[in-house]
């Protein structure tokens, strides 16, 4: 939890106008701003930010909200890393000591942090201690791996011995009691409640982030014995799916091209032979929050996958996941070797820099292996796989580019030019037409309260709903009045219909205490479609704030009208049946 005077702050120095200006480019429109939404593609502008409300909304695809909804949208954060990413920009540091763990106990973030530097320090201290087990663990890394006291020494390299509480009982005289060491997962518990060292008999990786901390622990087996590695799972100050090995260090040398490869020893041997920039995910498939964390650091990266087919499967997907977030994306092929750690130790640095600099680009790479399954020789697949090529072009985005990659296959492929380029303008303009039809399709449905799919319920009584937004934009609007309905009880959850409308009603009560309750408020409970929904029932109130508590009467009572008449409706059939059947009777 972070508290509300931080948010406040947060959101005060991030003002709206700035914030979207650096994503959109917006033109005045009387005491707004308007310009494309980045969230849906369309021609004409319907992303509207009011300056004076701190909030934003679009009326093509009806997202909206404040500061906080819009950097979660955008950037494809949670509601605290949105809340983050807005304090960095605006200088402000949120104190780390307010998350709570599983048990609903308050996490001290930095004493986690601390006791994950202490495990690293024991663990790099056995490693290099004179006990035999020690010397059999070092000379894996130094003998069997390859590598040097200074490589082993820059990682923070340890060992965990072969003992169930060596470690737990050197760090509870350290102070930390065992449930701790079970929140960082140090430790484990047994059925029988008794504690255990999670980990034994391992070497391990210490895993650091950006900001130097100790964050978590990957610990391998010296032998053939399963499981190979054993990575600590998500705990308050880690998550697999966000964080990069090395990550700390590849960070300085990255800002041209990142290599990403699937192994921490992969990682460890390219940064021993000099070349820094390599990190490798925690022992899952990349996610799109990592691929985002790259493209903070870097504006290439190069997949350097193992040669097998599990590591081409992987790379198909890295491809994808890396494209959609904008990252120029090459493909390394490692010959005569199963993977970068093996090739850059048989073959050396300068046979492994002039792997990258021959890397593929994701379009020779897809060219590839789209021709590789097809005998150019046959007329029949020579066709089918110039149309799959064609397919490949017509999705790249710049024309410039699309030109290069024609003018290549033409070449390769032996046809001319210039039915190529026919056949990918027929593509493009296709698929350009498609979408336009759909868009403006789907704008008519929304128009009308069809398919809407914020509040599913809205199609089922539009007049209800209607009247529904109507008094919810002004409670949102006149906090004074909101109080009066609330406290007055001149309205309650019954009153709402739409499951939606009702739940923002119940949010209303549960918070109409603090005032003004407004977007930032919502941000934690609603989606951000819902969120901006609320801006817009907000914003079309606006213009009736000067009678308001007139037409906030006049709003409920068309409301509670507009429900009984459909309740009246309701029973009549069921009286209306009744009667009848008494008439059957009375004949
Ligand atoms: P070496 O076999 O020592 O060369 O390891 P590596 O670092 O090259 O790992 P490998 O390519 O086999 O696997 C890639 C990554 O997947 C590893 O660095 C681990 O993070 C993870 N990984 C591999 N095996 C396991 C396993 O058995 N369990 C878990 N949880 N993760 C694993
Ligand atoms: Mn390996």
């Amino acid at each position: 939890m972070i508290s509300k005077e931080i948010i406040d702050e947060i959101l005060l120095r991030n003002d709206i106008e700035s914030l979207i200006g650096n994503y959109v480019s917006l033109k005045r429109a009387g005491s707004n701003l308007k310009g494309l939404c980045p969230f849906h593609s369309e021609k004409t502008p319907s992303f509207v930010v009011y300056p004076a409300d701190n909030s934003f909304y679009c009326f093509g695809c009806g997202i909206g909200g404040d500061a906080v909804t819009f950097v979660k949208q955008m950037e494809h954060l949670d509601y605290p890393d949105a809340l983050e990413f807005l304090a960095k920009r605006a200088g402000i540091t949120i104190p780390l000591t307010n998350d709570r763990n599983y048990n609903g106990k308050r996490v001290d973030k930095s004493r986690v942090l601390k006791m994950n530097t202490d495990a690293a320090r024991f663990f790099h201290k056995c490693l290099m201690s004179n006990d035999p087990e020690a010397k059999a663990a070092l000379a894996y890394f130094t003998d069997k791996r390859g590598l040097d006291l200074a490589t082993v020494k820059y990682f923070g390299l340890g060992f965990a011995p072969n003992s169930y509480n060596a470690f737990s009982n050197y760090m509870r005289k350290l102070g930390y009691s065992y449930e701790e060491l079970t929140e960082a997962f140090l430790c484990g518990k047994n059925d029988r409640g008794q504690y255990y060292d999670a980990f034994r008999n391992r070497v391990m990786f210490p895993i650091i982030d950006v900001s130097g901390n100790v964050i978590a622990f990957g610990g391998r087996v010296m032998d053939d014995s399963k499981p190979k590695y054993k990575n600590s799972s998500d705990t308050p100050v880690f998550k697999k799916s966000r964080n990069l090995f090395a990550l700390n260090f590849a960070r300085l040398t990255c800002s041209e091209k990142l290599i990403l490869c699937e192994g921490y020893m992969d990682v460890i041997a390219l940064h021993a032979a000099g070349i820094t920039n390599a990190v490798a995910t925690l022992g899952t498939a990349i996610t799109s929050e990592q691929a985002r964390v790259m493209s903070r650091y870097t504006k290439k990266v190069i997949i350097s996958y193992d040669s097998d087919e599990a590591g081409k499967k992987a790379a198909d997907r890295a491809i994808k996941i890396l494209g959609e977030v904008g990252l120029d994306v090459s493909v390394l092929n490692i010959p005569g070797s199963k993977d970068p750690d093996e090739y850059i130790k048989t073959y050396g640095k300068e046979k492994f820099e002039q792997l990258i600099d021959g890397a593929k680009s994701e379009f020779e790479y897809n060219l590839e292996s789209i021709t590789s399954r097809y005998d150019l020789n046959l007329p029949q697949d020579k066709i089918k796989a110039l149309k799959e090529v064609e397919k490949l072009i017509s999705e790249v985005y710049s024309s410039a580019e699309r030109d290069v990659y024609m003018r290549e296959v033409a070449v390769r492929f032996a046809v001319d030019m210039k039915s190529i380029k026919n056949d990918v303008e027929r593509m493009i303009s296709k698929r350009t037409y498609t979408k336009k039809k759909e868009e403006s399709k789907n704008l008519l449905r929304r128009s009308e309260g069809f398919s809407d799919r914020t509040n599913p319920d809205f199609v089922k009584a539009p007049a209800i709903a209607k009247n529904e937004e109507a008094v919810l934009g002004l409670l949102l609007y006149m906090p004074d009045h909101l109080k009066r309905v609330v406290e007055k009880k001149l309205l309650t959850s019954e009153d709402f219909f739409t499951e939606l409308n009702r739940r923002i009603f119940e949010f209303l009560m549960q918070n109409y205490s603090i005032g003004d309750v407004g977007p930032p408020d919502f941000n934690e409970a609603f989606a951000p479609d819902e969120v901006g929904r609320i801006v817009r029932m907000k914003m079309s109130r606006a213009e009736f704030t000067d009678n308001g508590e007139a037409i906030l009467e006049e709003s409920i009572k068309n409301l509670k009208a507009s429900l009984s008449k459909k309740k009246a409706s309701a029973t009549n059939t069921y009286e209306g049946l009744n009667a009848l059947l008494a008439k059957k009777r009375d004949n």
